[in-house]
């Protein structure tokens, strides 16, 4: 799988995926992450990637020219998707996550500030994509949210220790509880059934949590679970 990232701060992107589970995946070859700094495709001498908007108002509108020069250079697959992060997208979540790991190539169009050229969109026909009902500076966290997500999904990211299998939203629900040594901490105890090796009785308390956990904390997803699952 292969990332590239049309960014105007390249180091945000770098920077957080040259560590962990992501930064190994990378030296392991399963995934690579690239950067498109559309700042480099600007044809005004003082690199201008922003200007006024048309109509008035406040704050600046990310120009057409630089992102879709940059798009353009991207070279790209057969089987590519292109993503824009915004708040006006549809809503990342586990089944989107899971429907990525289909492609080969994933570009990712981040702004910074501001709003795109309505150009952009008309041109490069992006799938919007927003990770919650959140404002945030720019479209990079949201990119790394992505990337981070579908990467670890792919075959050969995570380590048998590191399984996904029981990861919250897997089966419809939320994680259940975990608990590791020491036995008796501040007075509070493992639950009794983790430590009794019958992993049946395991496997029905785990499930139970489960669903009580989601019941009171996702009723939207209890919902949901009862009715596919
Ligand atoms: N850019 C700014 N806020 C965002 C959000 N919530 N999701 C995706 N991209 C964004």
């Amino acid at each position: 799988m292969r990332f590239d990232v049309l960014t105007l701060f390249p180091e945000m992107i770098e920077g957080a995926c040259s560590h962990s589970i992501i930064g190994r995946a990378i030296e392991t070859g399963v995934i690579s992450v690239n950067t498109v700094n559309p700042r480099d495709y600007t044809l005004d001498k003082h690199k201008k990637v922003d200007d006024t908007p048309y109509g008035g108002g406040a704050g600046m509108v990310l120009m057409a020219q630089p992102y879709v020069d940059a798009y353009e250079e991207v070279s790209k697959s057969d089987n590519t998707i292109t993503l824009m992060m915004t708040p006006q997208g549809k809503p990342f979540d586990n089944n989107m996550c899971r429907d990525l790991t289909k492609y080969d190539q994933i570009i990712i169009l981040c702004g910074h500030y501001e709003g795109f050229d309505e150009r952009i969109r008309d041109i490069i026909k992006p799938v919007e994509v927003s990770i919650g009902d959140f404002v945030l500076t720019g479209g990079e966290l949201p990119a790394l949210c992505v990337i981070d997500s579908v990467s670890r999904k792919l075959d050969g990211a995570l380590g048998k220790i590191e399984s996904m299998e029981c990861d919250s939203f897997e089966n419809g629900l939320l994680e259940y509880p975990h608990y590791t040594k020491p036995r008796e901490y501040r007075g509070l105890e493992v639950p009794e059934v983790l430590l009794n090796g019958n992993h049946s009785l395991i496997e029905e308390y785990r499930l139970n949590q489960q669903i009580k956990r989601t019941k009171e904390r996702r009723p939207d997803l209890y919902e949901k679970y009862k009715n596919n699952f």
